[in-house]
């Protein structure tokens, strides 16, 4: 493990071949497991970082309960094989304090889905990763679909600023009752995390909905997606404890489109206690 931009650039100039960057900040778990495995299989190296980026925090969330086991990330890293830990301080990160920053600011898709109900917190995420990336200097970087938007508006920067990197997605990763793996989902008491399966099962409607409008042969895509939404959001909207941030359907985001062709995509935020979770899938809307 390196914690020193100086120590990182000599010990990155001695790894061999292409080179796969995963981008975390810390409390590791399966979800970034499988980032980590995706990475080995596309690459020769790969480098961890582990930095909880204060830049994408707002006054108020959650900075300073987020949950830091870099003793344990480390271990996992090494069982993985993992070639290279940087693990930064923030003063190595913005020496000059993080917000005397030049900052990368996303066009208006950063003002949606996540970036409307947290002001900012896109020119946060892409700051750091275009820092990261140039002190990494990775062929491909590895970021999870569970943050959907995060890996689209990661791929629009990368193209509009020419980084030299290629951008890999790697499928969320779900507890076997469904719950999608977060950092966060320690915040929740038993009960919460009971509640918070209501976000799985509204996925489930939705995609279960897509599925029985097209046997039904309801042509509109709007009236489709909107009942699509109205599936998922009554699953929600059910289950008492669970506050409704955003549902939204889209077939595009950030005008990429989709991997798969024909696939839009659910999008989901709520607020169980005071945790926010947020989740995302594919739902079949032809
Ligand atoms: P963090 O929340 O630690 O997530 C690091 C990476 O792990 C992200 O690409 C995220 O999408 C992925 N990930 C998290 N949970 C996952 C799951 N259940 N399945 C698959 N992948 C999962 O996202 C960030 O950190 C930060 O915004 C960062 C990009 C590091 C910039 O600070």
């Amino acid at each position: 493990m390196v914690r020193t931009k100086a120590e990182l650039a000599q010990a990155r100039a001695a790894l061999p071949g292409r080179v796969a960057v995963v981008p975390t900040m810390g409390a590791l778990h399966d979800g970034h497991r499988a980032l980590i495995k995706r990475a080995k299989e596309i690459a020769d190296s790969v480098i961890v970082t582990v930095f909880v980026n204060p830049l994408q925090f707002r006054p108020g969330e959650d900075l300073d309960q987020y949950p830091r086991t870099l003793d344990a990330d480390v271990a996992m890293c090494e069982a993985e094989g993992v070639d290279l830990v940087f693990a930064p301080s923030e003063r190595e990160i913005y020496p000059d304090g993080r917000e005397d920053v030049t900052k990368v600011h996303p066009r208006e898709h950063g003002e949606v889905l996540e970036g409307a109900s947290r002001p900012g917190f896109f020119t946060g995420v892409l700051t750091v990763v275009a820092k990261l990336f140039n002190l990494t200097r990775p062929d491909v970087a590895c970021f999870g679909a569970k943050d959907f938007q995060q890996q689209a508006m990661v791929r629009r920067m990368v193209g509009d600023l020419d980084f030299p990197v290629a951008i890999e997605t790697v499928p969320t990763v779900r507890e076997p009752d469904g719950l999608a793996l977060s950092s966060r989902n320690a915040y929740l008491s038993a009960a919460e995390r009971r509640t918070a399966l209501a976000v799985p099962r509204a996925i489930r409607a939705a995609q279960a909905a897509a599925v029985a409008l097209a046997e039904e042969g309801v042509s509109e895509h709007v009236d489709r997606a909107e009942r699509v939404r109205g599936a998922a959001l009554a699953v929600l909207e059910a289950e008492p404890g669970v506050e409704v941030d955003y549902v939204d359907v889209r077939s595009d985001l950030l005008s990429i489109p989709f991997a798969e062709a024909d696939a839009a995509r659910i999008l989901i935020a709520v607020k169980v206690g005071n945790t926010r979770l947020i989740d995302n899938a594919p739902v079949v809307i032809q």
